[in-house]
């Protein structure tokens, strides 16, 4: 049995009043769900706010990206050993926001789950295909890259550590969801080629879906045998959708 999560990456979204409501808001809901891990992803400014709210509860806590180096003269950034000690269990890596925005390539993600790893955070690594690509039949060309780039040089140890998210970049925030057909054919392929690194591992890596993911497609997609689960951008940022997604799972 892989695990299920349910993930919310608020994005640049979270002052400290909004993270307050909303993750009392979150507690006080029916979040808890005993087949699913919880997590919340706010923005740095927000971690030790949402940890303090969080502490002892059902919720784990995680952020949004963190830097390739353990410390140092590299202004602006945020390490791992940072954010572990705020209470982080969990980082996205890769989103391809930051594949985007900061040319963030699957060599410099590769640096970062490493470190991750080494530094006890769950890395949850994602991959997704642009909409040209999809149109040019390039997804698992390019899907198939990134996981044996960001993964490269993992041990089956380190393997049995991570979640990746499949995130097909024309999915998200557009409203245009991958099909459960769809997606179940992508998560599959990811799970071939993180067998080809180790089979035991392929077996117990969760492979979240992420892109338009609300409280009414959920189910749907969840009930494909490779989907373990959802990286939620939006409608994570309302406790009531991000609530009925965790219980759709
Ligand atoms: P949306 O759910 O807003 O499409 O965002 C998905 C995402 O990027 C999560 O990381």
């Amino acid at each position: 049995m892989r695990q299920m999560i349910v993930a919310g990456n608020w994005k640049m979204n979270g002052t400290i009043d909004e993270t307050e409501s909303l993750i009392n808001d979150l507690l006080a809901g029916n979040s808890k769900n005993d087949k699913v891990k919880v997590v919340v992803c706010p923005p740095y400014t927000a971690l030790l706010t949402a940890s303090k709210l969080l502490d002892g509860s059902h919720i784990s806590l995680g952020a949004q990206d963190m830097s390739e180096h353990e410390k140092g003269a590299f202004t602006g950034e945020i390490s791992p050993r940072m954010l572990l000690t705020v209470g982080a269990g969990f980082v996205i890596l890769g989103h391809s926001e930051r594949r985007q925005y900061h040319a963030e390539t699957d060599k410099l993600v590769n640096a970062k789950v490493k470190l991750a790893l080494s530094t006890g955070l769950t890395p949850i690594i994602c991959v997704g295909e642009l909409l040209s690509e999809r149109e040019e039949g390039l997804t698992e060309v390019v899907v198939g890259a990134q996981v044996a780039g960001t993964l490269s040089g993992l041990t089956a140890a380190d393997l049995k550590r991570v979640v990746i998210a499949y995130e097909p970049v024309w999915a998200i925030g557009t409203g245009k969801t991958a099909t459960p057909k769809m997606a179940q054919e992508v998560h599959a392929f990811i799970r071939e080629k993180l067998a080809v690194i180790d089979k035991a591992a392929a077996e117990v890596v969760p492979i979240l879906y992420g892109g338009s993911v609300k409280p009414d497609n959920a189910e749907r997609l969840h009930r494909q045998p490779d989907i373990d689960g959802s990286l939620v951008g939006g409608a994570s940022l309302k406790a009531d959708d991000f609530i009925a997604i965790i219980n759709a799972v």
